[in-house]
């Protein structure tokens, strides 16, 4: 897919005053500092489109971005950020979990994994609570130039036959480095193939 248009909408805290729900979005989540906003960036090709930081907790706001007039991509804040209260996080569960099931047009989401960890049990939550709310998602493994490339697809195999502890079926999977831009052309291949699907289920 090439991307002729990458235009930022929106920043919200409250799913209804999101832009209105005609065009396919895709949302990306994960724990904080995984690297959602520099996906956004690579998916995008646009180096400062979504804003990026070192330090945890950047992204607080439901970001909505058009591309090609024609789809969504959403930066989400992250969870598991060690440093916020109770009541924050609460908060925070509130904002995610009601835009989640409140968007007709949301084909998926992308759960973002820090190819570098174990497996996280936030990570484990987030996904079991999507799964109770019938959010389908993806996995996206994030940061993989920091390990080396000979440990890339044993780090991975070991993650998914972990997952299989939980799941009888696992997600689809990608595996990225927005540093070095892999996974760029898969993600937006399994995009474009879902954008049509959401063609067809709309012409329907
Ligand atoms: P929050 O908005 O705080 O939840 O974080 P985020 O998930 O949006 O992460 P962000 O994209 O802001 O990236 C966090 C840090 O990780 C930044 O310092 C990025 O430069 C770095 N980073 C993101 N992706 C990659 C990657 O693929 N490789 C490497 N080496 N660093 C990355
Ligand atoms: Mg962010």
């Amino acid at each position: 897919m090439i991307i002729n248009e990458a235009t930022f909408l929106i920043s919200n805290t409250e799913y209804d005053k999101c832009p209105p729900p005609v065009l396919p979005e895709y949302a990306f989540i994960g724990r904080s500092n995984v690297g959602k906003s520099s996906l956004i960036n690579l998916l995008a090709g646009r180096a400062n489109l979504a804003k990026t930081s070192a330090t945890p907790g950047k992204t607080q706001l439901i970001n909505h971005f058009r591309i090609n007039k024609a789809w969504y991509l959403v930066d989400l804040p992250g969870y598991g950020y060690a440093k916020i209260s109770r009541m924050e996080r609460e908060k925070w569960e509130k904002m995610i979990f009601d835009y989640l099931v409140n968007r007709p047009n949301l084909v998926c989401t992308f759960v973002l994994i820090d190819s570098r960890l174990e497996m996280q049990k936030v990570d484990l939550w987030f996904m079991e609570r999507l799964a109770e709310l019938e959010v389908p998602f993806n996995l996206v493994f994030t940061k993989t130039d920091k390990l080396k490339k000979n440990q890339i697809d044993a780090t991975i195999n070991r993650y998914l036959l972990q997952m299989k502890e939980y799941w009888e079926e696992l997600p689809r999977h990608f595996v990225t480095s927005s540093e070095k831009g892999a996974g760029r052309v898969e993600l937006l291949r399994a995009i474009e193939e879902y954008n049509q699907l959401f063609i067809q289920s709309r012409a329907n």
